[in-house]
């Protein structure tokens, strides 16, 4: 099977235990219910339970625990972009193809459908409980928990877009809060998935770190790569506007450093996570050829 085959099957994967943990809808609360499906179930390339999956895959994990946490990881990434994309935000009208969600039902609407999805990602991750057998399983779910709480709040997702949005318009912006940004809006989610994997398949302290800091390389790579596609790719290919950013009076790596510097960084960030990941997959004698692979495509994506 070459890397696309094996990639579909993993993303189908992780789509099928993301559709399997959504509330159903029906009840005087349907429409936010609907909202909340036609969000999660747009499409969406699914970077984050897949990269957890096989964080969790190079550390030996066999647990069944993995899954609610995947299902929590995309409903938290959909519920930031479905806020994202509100006319207070970054006012877009299309998202993986589709309208937005605010387009689609009304901003009230988007608005409980974020909260919905970010509510429900606890309530599911927490699922994990419940086919805990041991002392040592309560334990490392609990702390998948803390970092899952923790990179997506003030202190990381929300800390992050925050800064972005106080820094639309300011042309003087220094390299340290672009870094900052860029580290928590972007690359806190592509940690916590990650770092998620390797804790619920019982890595030590010194791997868990390593893997957040390959995460945290992936991750601001990633949001320069997002950056630099807002200016040179197409909305049919992305699924979304082109040229959001300069809309918004948005500074970013590409708008300050160019687009030179911005491959060239996005090309050493790549790098050095791909080092890291590599070691742990060889002291740990497994195959990380695919998500090896998995992390260049991704950063180096045209979508
Ligand atoms: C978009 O993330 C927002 C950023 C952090 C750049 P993705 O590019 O992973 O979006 P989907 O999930 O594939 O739609
Ligand atoms: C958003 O960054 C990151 C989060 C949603 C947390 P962008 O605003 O650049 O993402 P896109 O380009 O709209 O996907
Ligand atoms: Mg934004
Ligand atoms: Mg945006
Ligand atoms: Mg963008």
């Amino acid at each position: 099977m070459n890397f696309n085959e094996s990639l579909d099957i993993k993303r189908n994967y992780a789509e099928g235990v993301l559709n399997s943990y959504l509330p159903t809808v029906e009840g005087y609360q349907e429409t936010v219910l609907e909202a909340m499906h036609y969000s999660a179930m747009a499409g969406g390339k699914r970077l984050r339970p897949v990269l957890m999956n096989e964080c969790f895959k190079l550390f030996d994990g066999k647990s069944r625990f993995i899954e609610p946490f995947m299902a929590a990881i995309e409903m938290i990434h959909t519920y930031s972009l479905v806020h994202d994309d509100l006319p207070a935000m970054d006012n877009d009208e299309l998202r993986r193809g589709k309208l937005t969600t605010w387009k689609k039902y009304n901003e009230a609407i988007a608005i409980l459908a974020g909260d919905g999805l970010l509510n429900f990602a606890f309530e599911t991750a927490v699922k994990a409980f419940d086919m805990a057998k041991t002392k040592d399983d309560y334990e490392i779910i609990a702390r998948a928990l803390k970092v899952l709480s923790s990179k997506a709040g003030v202190y990381g997702m929300i800390g992050g877009q925050t800064a972005d949005v106080l820094h639309e318009n300011d042309s003087e912006i220094t390299e340290d809060v672009i870094n900052y940004i860029n580290k928590n809006k972007t690359a806190a989610l592509i940690e916590a998935s990650m770092m998620i994997g390797a804790i619920l398949a019982g890595a030590d302290e010194k791997d868990i770190m390593d893997i957040e800091n390959a995460a945290f390389n992936i991750g601001i790579a990633f949001q320069i790569q997002d950056d630099i596609l807002d200016i040179i790719s197409t909305t049919e290919e992305l699924g979304k506007p082109v040229h959001s950013d300069e809309k918004n009076n948005k500074s970013t790596y590409v708008s300050i450093y160019g687009m030179d510097k911005a491959h060239q960084k996005v090309k050493d960030l790549s790098e050095q996570a791909i080092g890291i990941l590599q070691d742990i997959a060889d002291e740990n004698r497994v195959d990380g050829s695919f998500l090896m692979t998995l992390v260049e495509t991704f950063i180096n994506r045209r979508k």
